[in-house]
């Protein structure tokens, strides 16, 4: 999926009127050693189509959505030349990446967001093997397509499995503008009414009055979904996942959608989870995977029982347009897809089931500092969401030094569950049951309504690092503050 400058030039990705690469962007012009894997990548609204439904406009890489997939071998250096051009600024955020504050895209913290008409250059060595995302990191963008796939495989090559997937799972509103232009909006639960029925009524005349974009009113609700995609298909389009008999199937799972958490499950087949978010865990089999937004599983399954079988979410009302992907055995041609159970007995991992693959050193704990992160918000449809009652960008920093072992200790007092994602580390998972050497890594975390979870990471990468709920309309409307390092002693 890499392509030089001039594949590039050569390709239609360049339709655009006047768009006129100069040769000398970014880095001066040289061979590409083969350690810098280099990609272009222009923001810019398209027309897209999922399948079934109508065309709509989405703003999209290169023309596509999900953009280019991004694959490169651990150790190689990405860069990534980015063109705007929308008729907003954007950046591109390299979600789950250790890397250097300044290519970490975060509009006002990391870098001036790129105008309309710009160009940036990422560049940074993918140190860490695993299953990432990138996305814009400005607004709503996120909602109207602008995201992609990231994969750096380790730099010794696994065996261990037959065939790779790599699924993206998106929530779509199929209009023009996506999930910010939707038109019926759902109201934050925990107003006393959880039913469909009342929050559509809810979501259409109120979200109306919370203001359009540009209307100046508060942020917007979440819209409701018309279409759950797997890489940008759905429905009866969804490429099936073509399996033999006898195979270790991967499957590099990635949340990607802005306000939906799934369940999974695969008919007739138990899943083992490999890693979660990029860090290898000891194999753990599960029969559902539940998966929220920003989050990276790398599943295993043994194909072992041929036939023809959905691989789907749980309850997204959707019926036929809810995700799923057809899961079918070359040996098996044509019959009807089985569908997962989800009414009898179950097993579903949860995070404090996982151990990392590898025990790490725990560090040194004498100079911890705890900070306590209440998440609240959305009480009587208010559409703020806050961390300790402050909405981003009026709240607290959390002052940390480098060295120290910072404990985020989360209360979610909503009634709504929170993705939390910290940028540019790998926090563990506190399990007080478990030896901290085992606790598995990880940087997104769901923090369920009125639960407390603590998580804890070595501030060994300094900068100013967002910190926020990966539920879009939950960030944008406040929920997020920066881990800022103060100057070395
Ligand atoms: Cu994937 Cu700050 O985000
Ligand atoms: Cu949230």
């Amino acid at each position: 999926m890499a392509v030089n400058r001039r594949q590039f030039l050569q390709t239609g990705l360049a339709t655009l009127a006047g768009l006129a690469l100069p040769l000398s962007w970014g880095k001066p012009a040289r061979a590409a050693t083969p350690a810098v894997r280099e990609y272009h990548l222009v923001a810019q609204p398209a027309k897209v189509s999922l399948g079934p439904g109508p065309e709509f406009t989405a703003w999209t890489y290169n023309g596509q959505v999900p953009g280019p997939e991004i694959r490169v071998r651990q150790g190689e250096t990405i860069r990534v030349l980015l063109e705007n051009r929308l008729e907003e600024p954007t950046t591109i955020h390299w979600h789950g990446v250790p890397l250097p504050n300044p290519m970490d895209g975060v509009p006002g913290v990391t870098q001036d967001p790129v105008p309309p008409g710009g160009r940036f250059v990422y560049e940074f060595v993918a140190s860490h093997p695993g299953t990432f995302i990138y996305h814009s990191h400005v607004g709503y963008q996120l909602d109207q397509g602008l995201y992609g796939s990231l994969i750096v495989e380790p730099a010794q090559p696994e065996s261990g499995h037959d065939r790779e997937y790599s699924l993206l799972l998106e929530d779509w509103a199929t209009v023009d503008g996506g999930g910010p232009a939707a038109p019926r909006r759902r109201p934050p639960s925990g107003m006393g009414m959880g039913g469909m029925g009342m929050g559509g009524m809810g979501g259409m005349g109120m979200g109306g009055m919370m203001g359009r974009r540009g209307g100046g009113g508060g942020p917007l609700w979440e819209p409701y979904y018309n279409a759950y995609a797997v890489n940008g298909r759905a429905g009866a389009a969804v490429t099936p996942l073509r399996v033999r008999r006898g195979q270790r199937v991967l499957l590099r799972l990635a949340n990607v959608s802005s306000a939906t958490i799934y369940h999974l499950r695969l008919a007739g087949h138990a899943l083992t989870i490999r890693a979660c978010d990029a860090n290898s865990v000891r194999p753990m089999e599960t029969d559902v995977l539940r998966i929220g937004m920003g989050e990276r599983y790398d599943v295993e399954f043994l194909a072992d029982n041929p036939g023809r079988w959905w691989l789907a979410a749980w309850d997204s009302g959707l019926g036929e347009s809810g995700l799923r992907v057809p899961v079918v055995y070359e040996e098996v041609a044509d019959g009807p897809l089985q569908e997962p159970d989800f009414q009898r007995g179950f097993r579903m991992a949860n995070y404090w089931d996982l151990r990392a693959a590898l025990p790490h050193e725990p560090p040194d704990n004498a100079q911890g500092v705890v900070f306590d992160q209440v998440l609240s918000g959305g009480m009587m449809g208010s559409p703020y969401w806050t961390i300790n009652g402050e909405v981003y960008p009026q709240s607290a920093q959390l002052p940390v030094r480098r060295g120290q072992v910072v404990r985020l200790s989360y209360f979610n007092r909503s009634m709504m569950p929170h993705p939390m994602h910290l940028h540019g580390h790998f926090f563990r998972v506190v399990n007080p049951g478990l030896a901290r050497a085992l606790w598995p890594a990880k940087d997104t975390i769901i923090v369920d309504a009125m639960r407390r979870v603590e998580v804890e990471f070595l501030a060994d990468n300094p900068g100013n690092w967002f910190h926020h709920c990966h539920n879009l309309y939950h960030m944008v409307a406040g929920m997020a503050n920066l881990v800022a390092y103060l100057p070395d002693a």
